[in-house]
């Protein structure tokens, strides 16, 4: 037993593996969140421990006797208050879930330097401090302004209004207030930056059991046996499960159902985040304990590590899945052996992409409950409600209707929670057991588990003639998908359609393999394959530049789409891909800037689609009611993540109906059909809106009568699949992004970058740039320094957050964010999305300001540093 004083008042706790543990699962503190605990490497759970700023994770309980904790949740209610209106007010969060510990660090900063905390200071500071969602910007621009109001003092006259809901103007346009257009805070920003927006994780009901994960020990290995005798025996265990205990399919998947939920006896592991065994248990330490205590035998077999040897292998990396191509996308137009027989400049590479984890900073965690009229209900923090629940009633061999699957904010994503991580297993194990039970990822198992984004070789031919104009594109694509399909047949695919980058060439002819391996699965990820693609494409253009004696602006300037022109695939494009000129022209100064100072500077133009495409048909709904208590309810089912999507219905809902922001709450509903599909590729503000705006106008036509459920459809049922039409419509609309970034030649640091997209209508300005600067140090990251590598056994070497390689606060340049607005026809408002374009561009425009500073043409993600010459 241990005694320390907590937020001012005596506490006595039992023994926990840390402090953490202490507060959120004893004294049910949950302010502080787990990103990867006992490592202290992300800061969400920072604590002050006598004043002193402090990770939880990585303080054992005996180190804190006597002393005096202090959490969120014991500031004064006026401290907590400034602090949420200063972090919404910048825009300084996204998902929320590294908020809270921040706070705390900055709390400890200010009490301590008060208005001489300058933003470097801070970024300095903010070291031990993860944020995949920001870019760091917004919340040092936080810092500045709580340092700017004094120690312990009041913001300083004439700053903004900083209410969580209202911060700034409307950006013109005839938008309302708070309507679309408007710079307002994010909805329940304050709720998240204290902590007490309840993650998955957080959420507490009685006679609550806990899970954990047995993971495969080889990549590709024969299971001769599993023994759970050991783990059963230990004090406190309810029970074991393994595949023996499945009553329904046991594998599932987003389009192929490839994917077992668990590996049985007789079968062949895959992959390293094979699940074997599940442990249920009265706590988490136990379940972890007796997790490790579960004996298999395996007998291990070579693994396919490398993606063009399986290709070549007639043998089956993946047990039970026959053939190693997942799938071959493929397209071509005209002559390109003419084309590139009668050009100028022709231009031959091959660049390779790495392998990249999400770091999404929440872990995996699913909550399922038994419910008194036999459904189950889960919590999960996965991007698609629906299909969560048809993955669960499959392995449950129970008809949908029986699972009721509550969507819940999640602490990040990127589209590393498309795929169930641990719903089926937990609902499973809450089904048999007659109990709640809740499954969290540890850091290391989350890793293991889900998909990452693929690495891909690409070959590439190119030509142009000699006044620089594009000729031909050939271009062969070969991404390591892993074992499992997840998306990663779309990813290729995607990649294949965004090969050419947003140019015109008249000859094209593009195809790309997803290949089996045993190497981790690979899947969705913010870009979904348009950032491997383009990254190529930059690196030819730029080349070809060189060739031409053009600059790298004049050369993307004689090739961007316009109207009318034929894209890619062979689409005709719309007036929305105005956009990528746009684009351009907006740098163009600061391009000629940077290059008339001496400075090293690299460009990238990129284009990523929004919503599904390839002639899905998209339907989102949304049901708007007027309460009987004057609240006015927007109904959706889209998973927020920090992109913002429940602020766009506020907005949307405000500016239709015309009603105080403060009256309209935002509700995910999964109890009806809404019909939204995944929450993924830019689509939910786009889809959402639509939605939205269409169930407030049929409610304004019907008076808004109080009681009545209001339903609204955005539908997009025009777009083609690839190969079934000469001239299709392969996507309803893109996002462009032209970025610079800029070098000093002395230093060889990235000074400065400078970012302008076309997000067709931008909702909110704050977030949307928010989206920009976080995506852009995510793109830097993919440039320079992330990666998620693994051995000639398939096993990967980073198994911490610090081993891959994310940018910290004092990292990051300064991003200089231009949002443009060339409206997107047939699209709700003319919104494009936002969400993924921001990081397409940026390996390019480091490799070419790379090159431009010694010389050197680069290939391969991550990018080398300068040779200093
Ligand atoms: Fe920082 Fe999401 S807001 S990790």
């Amino acid at each position: 037993m241990v005694s320390f004083l907590l937020n001012g008042a005596r506490v006595t706790v039992g023994d926990h593996p840390h402090l953490l543990a202490a507060l959120r699962e004893e004294l049910d503190v949950t302010s502080p969140k787990d990103g990867c605990s006992p490592s202290g490497q992300c800061g969400c759970c920072t604590v002050l421990v006598d004043g002193k700023a402090t990770v939880a994770c990585s303080l054992a309980l005996d180190r804190v006797a006597g002393r005096a904790v202090t959490t969120l949740e014991g500031l004064d209610p006026a401290e907590r208050e400034r602090y949420a209106a200063a972090f919404a007010a910048s825009g300084a969060l996204q998902c929320g879930f590294c908020t809270p510990g921040i706070v705390m660090r900055c709390k400890a900063l200010l009490d301590r330097d008060g208005a001489e905390l300058t933003r470097e200071k801070a970024a300095r500071h903010l070291g031990g401090h993860l944020c995949r969602c920001t870019g760091y910007h917004p919340i040092l621009d936080a810092v500045e302004l709580l340092a700017r109001g004094g120690e312990g003092g009041e913001a300083p006259a004439g700053e903004a209004p900083v209410s969580p809901v209202a911060v700034g103007e409307a950006s013109g346009g005839g938008a309302t207030p708070v309507g679309v257009g408007s710079r307002i805070a994010r909805y329940q920003a304050d709720k998240l930056a204290l902590g007490d927006k309840p993650y998955v994780d957080d959420l507490r009901v009685p006679g609550l059991l806990h899970a954990a994960v047995v993971l495969a020990e080889h990549a590709r290995a024969d299971v001769l046996a599993i023994d759970t005798g050991e783990a059963e025996a230990v004090a406190g265990v309810e029970r074991v499960l393994t595949a023996a205990d499945v009553p329904g399919e046991r594998r599932v998947g987003l389009i192929h159902r490839d994917w077992p939920v668990f590996v049985a006896v007789g079968e062949r592991t895959a992959y390293l985040g094979d699940v074997l065994a599940l442990v249920v248990a009265r706590d988490r330490e136990t379940a972890r304990r007796a997790a490790g205590l579960v004996r298999v035998a395996y007998r291990p077999l070579a693994p396919f590590a490398d993606p063009l040897a399986a290709l070549a292998s007639d043998e089956d990396a993946v047990w039970g899945l026959e053939g190693n191509v997942l799938s071959r996308s493929a397209y071509a137009r005209g002559d390109v052996d003419a084309a590139l027989a009668d050009s100028a400049h022709v231009v031959h590479e091959v660049f390779q992409t790495q392998r990249v984890e999400h770091a999404f900073l929440e872990p995996e965690s699913t909550l399922a409950v038994p419910r008194d009229d036999g459904r189950l209900e889960v919590f999960s923090g996965g991007q698609g409600v629906w299909d969560d629940r048809r993955q669960i009633a499959d392995v449950l061999g129970e008809p949908e209707d029986r699972i009721l699957v509550h969507q819940v904010a999640n602490g990040g994503a990127f589209g590393g929670k498309e795929d169930c991580a641990n719903q089926c297993q937990t609902a499973l194990a809450a089904r048999l057991l007659g109990r709640p039970v809740k499954c969290t990822l540890s850091r290391e198992e989350s890793l293991r588990i889900h998909a990452k984004r693929h690495p891909i070789r690409i070959e590439a031919w190119a030509g142009c003639d000699a006044e620089g104009r594009l000729t031909a594109l050939r271009t062969r694509m070969v991404g390591d998908s892993g074992p499992y399909a997840s998306v990663g047949m779309k990813v290729l695919e995607r990649a294949a359609g965004h090969a050419g980058g947003p140019y015109v060439w008249p000859a094209i002819d593009v195809e790309a393999v997803a290949v089996r391996t045993n190497n981790p699965v690979c899947g969705a990820f913010r870009g979904f394959g348009a950032n491997q693609a383009q990254f190529a494409t930059e690196g030819l253009i730029d080349r070809l530049a060189a060739a031409c004696g053009l600059d790298g602006w004049e050369m993307r300037a004689r090739n961007v789409v316009a109207p009318g022109a034929t894209w890619g695939p062979g689409q005709v494009m719309d007036d929305g891909c105005q956009g990528a000129r746009d684009c351009l022209e907006a740098v163009r100064p600061a391009w000629e800037a940077a290059r008339a100072a001496g400075k090293a500077v690299g460009l990238g133009l990129g284009l990523k689609n929004s919503g599904l495409g390839n002639g899905f048909v998209e339907v989102a709904k949304a049901v708007v009611r007027f309460c009987e208590d004057g609240t006015v309810e927007v109904r959706h089912c889209w998973t927020e993540m920090g992109q913002g999507v429940h602020t766009v219905a506020l907005q949307v809902a405000a500016q239709e109906l015309g009603v105080d922001p403060a009256r309209i709450r935002v509700v995910v509903d999964t109890s009806r059909e809404l019909g939204a599909g995944q929450t993924t590729g830019s689509r939910g503000t786009l889809m959402g809106a639509g939605a939205v705006a269409a169930a407030c106008r049929a409610a304004c036509e019907d008076g808004c009568r109080v009681g009545v459920d209001y339903e609204g459809e955005h539908r997009v049922d025009w777009t083609d699949a690839l190969g079934t039409t000469d001239r299709p419509t392969i996507h309803s609309a893109f996002g462009y992004a032209a970025q610079l970034v800029i070098m000093d030649r002395d230093t060889g640091a990235i000074e400065r970058v400078v970012a302008a997209h076309d997000a067709g209508r931008v909702v909110n300005p704050l977030l949307c740039e928010g989206q920009v600067v976080g995506a852009v140090h995510m793109g830097l990251g993919y440039a320079l320094s992330e990666e998620f590598p693994t051995d000639d056994q398939a096993r990967p070497t980073a198994t911490t957050l610090r081993q891959l390689g994310i940018l910290r606060a004092k990292d990051v340049p300064p991003v200089d964010v231009m949002l443009l607005e060339r409206p997107q026809p047939r699209a709700p408002y003319g919104i494009k999305g936002v969400g993924e374009i921001g990081l397409v561009p940026t390996a390019g425009a480091v490799a070419g300001a790379l090159c431009d500073l010694d010389g050197e043409w680069r290939t391969t993600l991550p990018l080398r540093p300068a040779t200093r010459r």
